[in-house]
């Protein structure tokens, strides 16, 4: 899933360099060739040179965006033993693995900038790495489920096609595959929670309690205010970002209204109503203490989160370990061969 303005500082700033980068004339002309090809909309590609902050920028910001993908396993994961049909539980499975996938494949492409899959993970382990505030919300019912396919996917999907513009070909290209699967991943939410709504009473209310606790940390996914996003405008001139925190949620408040209506549940808040004169609408004030509170290591779930990551990593090393032996087996085997 998910970039929340996924460029929030990490808990460590980056490393003081043993030479200090001082730009001379044959950097002037690379910077300035650079440029050119970010005006002209053209991909940068791995190869070729670019200045170290945009690579920086990008190495934290896929890298937040991987780690969201697989802790964004967890919440979801934890209802697969408990779907309430075989079909649900093959719509979950196939949901939660594409999410394992999207993890992968921007693991990749941030590797591609020089930083390896294991320093990437050290950073997520160790807590230095952050990754979106959403997933440290708890789900409690099975209406969660739902919620999480129609508004945090929905969420991210709003988010990650404009990424697939991005100025970096591996990121851009990556996007294209994962918002193609988050698209489903909405479909099966709404479909979920529309089959609920249908039903009893008491899964109706179930769908509206958990709408109520979803809706403003969905509102907060899309980053800070963009007066309070001071990265952001170099982000859009480096054609990373292409539309603003404020804008995205916008139009993400403005499509989700009438899809509410059609489902028949209320957003909880109090002053969301069609502003007339701007043709959208206006929406209350977002919890940003709560937001930072969650970013920083204290929401609700970022304790158990980061367990149960760590965890898995260490349960998986015997994987690692016989697929570098069996690798290392088969070169042997190759050079005897060829001799
Ligand atoms: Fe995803
Ligand atoms: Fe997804």
């Amino acid at each position: 899933m998910y970039t929340q303005a996924l460029d929030v500082p990490d808990s460590t700033p980056a490393a003081p360099q043993a030479v200090p980068w001082v730009a001379g004339p044959a950097e002037a002309a690379l910077q300035e060739r650079f440029d050119l090809k970010i005006d002209a909309d053209q991909k940068i590609e791995p190869q070729d040179w670019m200045p170290q902050a945009y690579r920086r920028t990008l190495v934290r910001q896929i890298s937040q965006h991987a780690h969201s993908e697989i802790i964004g396993m967890q919440p979801e994961g934890n209802w697969i033993s408990r779907a309430p049909s075989l079909k649900r539980k093959a719509i979950l499975l196939a949901k939660v693995q594409d999410e394992g996938g999207h993890g992968l494949y921007l693991y990749s492409a941030a590797e591609t900038l020089g930083t390896s899959r294991d320093q990437l993970l050290d950073g997520l382990h160790t807590g230095k790495a952050k990754y979106s505030s959403i997933f440290n919300y708890p789900t409690l019912t099975w209406a969660d489920v739902g919620v999480i396919g129609w508004l945090v996917d929905g969420a991210a999907i709003m988010n990650q096609v404009p990424i697939c513009r991005c100025s970096y070909g591996p990121y851009a290209r990556a996007m294209i595959r994962i918002c193609k699967e988050e698209s489903f991943h909405q479909r099966q939410g709404f479909e979920s929670l529309m089959t609920m709504m249908k039903g009893t009473e008491g899964q109706r209310a179930m769908v509206q309690e958990a709408v109520n606790r979803w809706w403003w940390p969905v509102l907060a996914m899309f980053g800070p205010p963009d007066a309070d996003s001071p990265n952001s405008a170099q982000g859009m001139r480096w054609g990373i970002k292409r539309i603003s925190n404020d804008a995205l949620r916008q139009k993400f408040v403005d499509a989700t209204v009438p899809q509410a209506a059609i489902m028949g549940v209320t957003l909880p808040d109090s002053e969301l109503r069609w502003n007339e004169e701007r043709q959208q609408h206006d929406y209350g004030a977002i919890d940003w203490d709560e937001f930072w509170a969650t970013v920083n290591g204290n929401g609700p779930c970022n304790k158990e989160r980061l367990a149960t990551r760590v965890k898995a990593h260490t349960d998986g090393q015997w994987v690692r370990d016989a697929a570098l032996t069996y690798a290392a087996k088969q070169k042997a085997r190759a050079l005897k061969e060829a001799a």
